[in-house]
């Protein structure tokens, strides 16, 4: 049986789960698959882009903080990885094509409608955060027609120029005076989680009917979601799903095949 090769570039990457995610997909469909973790020394993403194409990967995902060195990389880009300047799958068509997408912002939109059962068609949206991981899903949020999106970030001229770039009626950047009361759903793309905080926020952004998603995942429940719960006992969710359902349709553009996904969160769940 042919064995296909793919991998996940980033720096650092000892932590990443894709390589268990897709090793998972292929069982289901029965192929022979390799799956590397690479560390991509600074300015040198297209060199080791470069090789994998010549020892014949099918292709291979990228994570932080390659995903714009990916993007330039790649001739072709989907609608979603040019909106977010960001590509976390890297497709060889051949020897002389290279099709980029962003399948981040569809993956936390499928995991936030198929699995959690929330909604962002007309929704009051708040994010949180201008970095890349926000950068990476609010175009595909926007493409799903929620009443509005509220951008907020602590320095708030990074969040302005996100919106300026953006052009949607919908996205508008917002100061802390400006919050609302009572969002439908509020997304944390910060990383203020990754030092054990949570943004300063005034807690009347949430009331009980909130749904609150850390895009970030952890062993146990995240700074951020604690922070909702405690604040208004609303519902929360982390960043395993989105991790499993950009996996999954990173998967389907490499081999055209849709994979199940519930049982692949329930076991990395368990293995965290
Ligand atoms: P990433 O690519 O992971 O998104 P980044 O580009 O460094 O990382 O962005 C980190 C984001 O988290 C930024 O929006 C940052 O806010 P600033 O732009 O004001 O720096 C936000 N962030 C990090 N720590 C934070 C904290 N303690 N409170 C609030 N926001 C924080």
């Amino acid at each position: 049986m042919n064995k296909f090769k793919l991998a996940v570039l980033g720096n650092p990457i000892s932590h990443s789960r894709s390589p268990e995610i897709h090793k998972a997909f292929s069982r289901q469909i029965g192929i022979d698959l390799s799956y590397q973790k690479i560390e991509v020394p600074e300015g040198e993403f297209d060199q080791v882009a470069g090789e994998l194409m010549l020892q014949g990967y099918r292709g291979f995902n990228v994570t932080v903080p390659c995903k714009g060195d990916a993007f330039r990389f790649a001739a072709r880009c989907s609608a979603s990885a040019v909106r977010s300047e960001a590509v976390n799958t890297i497709s060889f068509i051949d020897e002389t094509q290279v099709q980029g997408d962003n399948t981040d912002g569809p993956g936390l939109a499928k995991d936030l409608i198929e699995n959690h059962g929330w909604q962002i068609e007309n929704q009051r949206i708040l994010v949180l955060g201008a970095g890349g991981a926000v950068r990476g899903v609010l175009w595909d949020l926007l493409q799903r027609s929620p009443l509005m999106v509220h951008l907020y970030n602590r320095t708030v001229s990074r969040a302005e120029a996100i919106v300026k770039k953006m052009a949607a009626q919908e996205l508008v950047a917002v100061t802390k005076d400006e919050l609302e009361d009572g969002y439908d759903l509020v997304i944390n793309g910060t990383s203020a989680g990754l030092a054990q905080k949570v943004p300063d926020l005034p807690p009347r952004i949430l009331n009980k009917h909130s749904r609150c998603y850390d895009l970030v995942y952890g062993t146990r429940i995240t700074p951020f979601n604690d922070w909702c719960r405690r604040t208004s006992e609303c519902e929360v969710a982390d960043g395993l799903g989105m991790l499993v359902e950009q996996a999954a349709l990173s998967f389907q553009l490499w081999f055209s095949k849709t994979v199940q996904t519930s049982q692949v969160i329930a076991d990395l769940r368990k293995r965290l």
